[in-house]
């Protein structure tokens, strides 16, 4: 059912049920908003988005207030650009002002309101810190409930998306404060270290540690990128600065998986630039200088134990057994040599021994082509079906 109402004087037909907030982003009325998200349930925490109506006392909260029949709605009126200025006001008389050595200034939507209404902070305001900085020890996320304004959006999305139920408010009055839990630590309140509520946090309460004070956002070029770690082919953006990866953020038009991430896709990067990343082929020696399979000191240890003699005691020295590291050396090669060195194994193993002798793992960290192809490879070329994938592990 329809319902007839007006929005800055402009008539329009609204869905009934529809929140006041929702019918004018419909017809393209902005409506500051804070504690509101499109993913989350809203919550009417922060007050932002009040609105005048004809007739009412007071300015209800556009995002939780459904329209009905015969409203006159004015979003940018004095009184609500005023009442606005002053909820903005008390926020930040309650918030350190360190927004030049903040880490998400410039991507802070309390500091961009605070802009766009001439916001001040009040003489009265509090000083200082009230709360410990960096508060928590959890690896990945940086707390500092000093510039949390109880919007709330942790605890929902939390709740909401990761089912995880970590974020919950304690006290009341000017000692409200968002806690994990009962006040414990995040990882002893079930947190799994996702970032989701880092990503909803729209100050900087919540910030990501391992790419804390790297670069300003304007200093980052984002680079939307499909998550290698498993198959569901979540999206986000790299954080790339100086041509190396120095975050991750959500990407909301990310088709599979909007702005939510697991701890993998969001925090497990340090990889990508990591010193012992392998970026190069690498052989065992002895396959590069032909001969056996030379033993190894583990096998002489379970060798000797089963002998039930010391490794001394058997009638064979470690380096007539060829233990030495040398054959087990890793060597770098090109691809062609490493991948004519498994062609040639393959080939010998299945003229010796048979085709169904050999076995292929497929992986959900390569594309699809790819695991089609290494079916084909299988099943085709060596003329095996020993063929299998981690996903089914
Ligand atoms: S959270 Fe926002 S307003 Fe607060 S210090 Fe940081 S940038 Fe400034
Ligand atoms: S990191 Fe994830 S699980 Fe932990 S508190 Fe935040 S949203 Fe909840
Ligand atoms: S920590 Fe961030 S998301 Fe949570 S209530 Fe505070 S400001 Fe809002
Ligand atoms: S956005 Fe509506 S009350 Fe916060």
């Amino acid at each position: 059912m329809a319902v007839n109402i007006k929005i800055n004087g402009k008539a329009i037909q609204a869905e009934d049920g529809k929140t006041i907030l929702q019918v004018a982003k419909e017809h393209n009325v902005r409506i500051p908003t804070l504690c509101y998200h499109k993913d989350l349930n809203p919550t009417g925490n922060c007050r932002m988005c009040v609105v005048d109506v004809n007739g009412w006392r007071i300015s209800p909260a556009a995002c939780v207030t459904p329209v009905w029949e015969g409203m006159e709605i004015e979003t940018d009126s004095e009184k609500v650009m005023k009442d606005r200025k002053l909820t903005l006001e008390l926020m930040l008389a309650n918030h350190p002002q360190d927004c030049l050595t903040c880490d998400v200034a410039g991507e802070c939507e309390l500091q961009d309101l605070a802009y766009e209404y001439k916001a001040e902070v009040p003489a009265w305001g509090a000083k200082g810190t009230r709360y410990k900085v960096d508060s928590d020890p959890n690896p990945f996320i940086r707390v500092d409930m000093n510039k949390c304004i109880l919007c709330r959006r942790c605890e929902s999305a939390c709740a909401e998306i990761q089912v995880r139920d970590v974020w919950g408010v304690a006290k009341r009055g000017f000692d409200e404060v968002m806690v994990a839990g009962a006040g414990v630590p995040m990882l002893e309140a079930r947190c799994e270290s996702c970032g989701q509520c880092v990503a909803y946090c729209p100050t900087g309460a919540l910030s990501n540690k391992m790419s804390y004070g790297m670069a300003r956002a304007h200093q980052v070029k984002k680079v939307t990128t499909t998550c290698s770690y498993c198959g569901v082919g979540c999206q986000f953006d790299l954080l790339v600065k100086d041509n190396k990866v120095i975050g991750v953020h959500s990407n909301s038009e990310a088709p599979v998986n909007g702005m939510a991430l697991c701890v993998k896709g969001r925090y497990g990067y340090d990889f990508i630039h990591h010193p012992d990343r392998l970026v190069r082929p690498k052989v065992r020696r002895y396959l590069l200088e032909g001969g056996g399979k030379p033993v190894s000191s583990d096998q002489l240890s379970v060798i000797s134990d089963r002998l039930s003699v010391s490794s001394d005691q058997l009638s064979v020295t470690s380096d007539q057994l060829s233990v030495t590291s040398g054959p087990w050396d890793w060597v770098e090669v090109e691809w062609e040599k490493a991948l004519d060195i498994v062609a040639d194994k393959f080939a010998d193993t299945r003229s010796e021994f048979g085709a169904d002798t050999t076995g292929f793992l497929a992986s959900a960290k390569c594309l699809n082509e790819e695991n089609y192809l290494i079916n084909k490879l299988a099943r085709q070329v060596m003329g095996t079906n020993n063929i299998d994938h981690c996903a089914r592990l």
